[in-house]
């Protein structure tokens, strides 16, 4: 069986991972969902509208950059970016926001809620449901509600409704929690718009299936009627020779590889985050003395203690400091089709300095990750071969962290500015 069709796959269960082990509550929502996508991925109209919007709300395609100064600084491999960060509210995670939305308003569904962890998800999710004209709803647990100030103001002027979650312990499992008893009271007009594949299936299908343009851009602009001016004569289609991405859950990587991952010599390869002593090693390498575990009711790769339970993370880039990962990349970990490797904090801050002196591009810092290997990685390979490097998102939202790792007068600056305005 192709590995593409395992990856978009109907059934409930397969092999060891991508069990679904939810609660009865919630079983004929799932159902629904489920029924809903394989009913709609046919439906014309549906697709019509999804094309409307990709073309002239997200503002697809995304180029793919040849990263010419990069190149030529390393001396090797062809790096060509695939730059998502260009998309309206710039990263990728627009892309299953809106086709969820879309889901929801087929089916009826004029609320849509969503709990808060990626920070562009909630901006996507608040940002197309202005535009489709639904209700948003946004839970937000506590500490992020007092961290994401800016964040907050940018969904509540979408109209997004925003409800930081005191209960229990105020973690991303309560807004999580919060964010389900909603659902299961409203689930006649509610839809819970997820932002990655961390669910059991049918999310991780539909997911992926409705990421396919992401895929389809990438192999068109590698041929060579789009990259002419590199190619001197050449007419095959062209196929990268390694694909690198940041792997958070799953989203940006898998999306982006999928189209690859039945042409065996095209390398995938997932880089995470790595280490920082902090009374001991953290980070967020799944793949590390991995143990496969269930957490949120499917099955995977976890970062555990001894004790099998989850154990706390660290990465300077908030969005790949998590401990677990989604089924599909957890299965392509096993059976060897994906490599997994990691950068340091170090490395990727260098990566986006590296890239913004040679192409004036800032990565997020999660795209830096990916940035950082391909660093790595060129200056190994053969002047002909071809690394594509998915530059998920955009470096603004990481300002905070960031600036005060390259400027040592920015704090001196914020500490100014407080005394002024307040
Ligand atoms: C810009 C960017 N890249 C990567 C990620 C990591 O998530 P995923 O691996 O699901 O794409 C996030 C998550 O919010 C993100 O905002």
């Amino acid at each position: 069986m192709k590995l593409k069709n395992i990856i978009i796959n109907p059934n409930w269960h397969f092999w060891e991972f991508w069990w679904r082990y939810v609660p009865e509550l919630l079983v004929p929502i799932m159902d629904e969902i489920k029924d809903a996508f394989f009913k709609l991925k046919k439906d014309k109209n549906f697709i019509k509208d999804l094309k409307e919007l990709h073309k002239n709300y997200i503002w697809r395609p995304s180029p793919l950059v040849y990263a010419k100064n990069l190149t030529e600084k390393l001396g090797w491999a062809q790096i060509h970016l695939k730059n998502e960060w260009v998309n309206h509210t710039w990263a990728h995670k627009i892309n299953h926001s809106v086709w969820q939305a879309l889901v929801a308003k087929y089916l009826w569904k004029k609320r849509i809620i969503a709990e808060t962890w990626a920070w562009q998800h909630w901006l996507a999710t608040a940002a197309i449901c202005a535009k489709l004209g639904l209700e948003c709803i946004i839970y937000m647990w506590k500490k992020d509600y007092d961290r994401q100030r800016p964040n907050v103001i940018y969904m509540e002027l979408a109209w997004a409704k925003v409800i930081p979650v005191y209960e229990w312990n105020q973690t991303l499992r309560d807004a999580v929690n919060a964010a389900l008893k909603d659902l299961v009271n409203n689930s006649e007009n509610t839809y819970y718009l997820l932002w990655t594949a961390c669910w059991p299936n049918p999310y991780p299908s539909m997911n992926v299936y409705f990421q396919k343009i992401i895929w389809e851009e990438v192999r068109k602009q590698l041929q060579p009627s789009h990259l002419a001016p590199l190619l001197q004569g050449e007419e095959k289609e062209l196929l990268p020779d390694y694909m690198v991405a940041c792997v958070g859950w799953w989203s940006n990587a898998l999306w982006f590889f999928y189209d690859f991952l039945d042409e065996e010599s095209v390398k995938l390869i997932w880089v995470e985050a790595w280490w920082k002593w902090i009374k001991s090693w953290l980070h967020a390498a799944r793949f590390v003395n991995k143990k496969i575990w269930f957490v949120e009711w499917y099955k995977s790769y976890f970062i555990q203690d001894n004790d099998w339970q989850i154990k706390d993370t660290y990465s300077i880039s908030a969005w790949l400091d998590y401990s677990w990962v989604s089924p599909q990349m957890a299965y392509l970990e096993n059976i060897k089709r994906v490599e997994m490797t990691f950068a340091t904090d170090d490395e990727t801050l260098n990566a986006v300095k590296t890239l913004m002196q040679t192409e004036w591009i800032l990565p997020a810092l999660e795209s830096a990750h990916a940035v950082a290997h391909t660093i790595k990685l060129a200056p190994k390979l053969k002047k002909e071969q071809i690394i594509v490097c998915n530059l998920s998102g955009r470096w603004d939202k990481d300002l905070f962290i960031t600036a005060p790792k390259f400027d040592e007068k920015f704090i001196d600056f914020l500490n100014e500015y407080i005394k002024k305005y307040n």
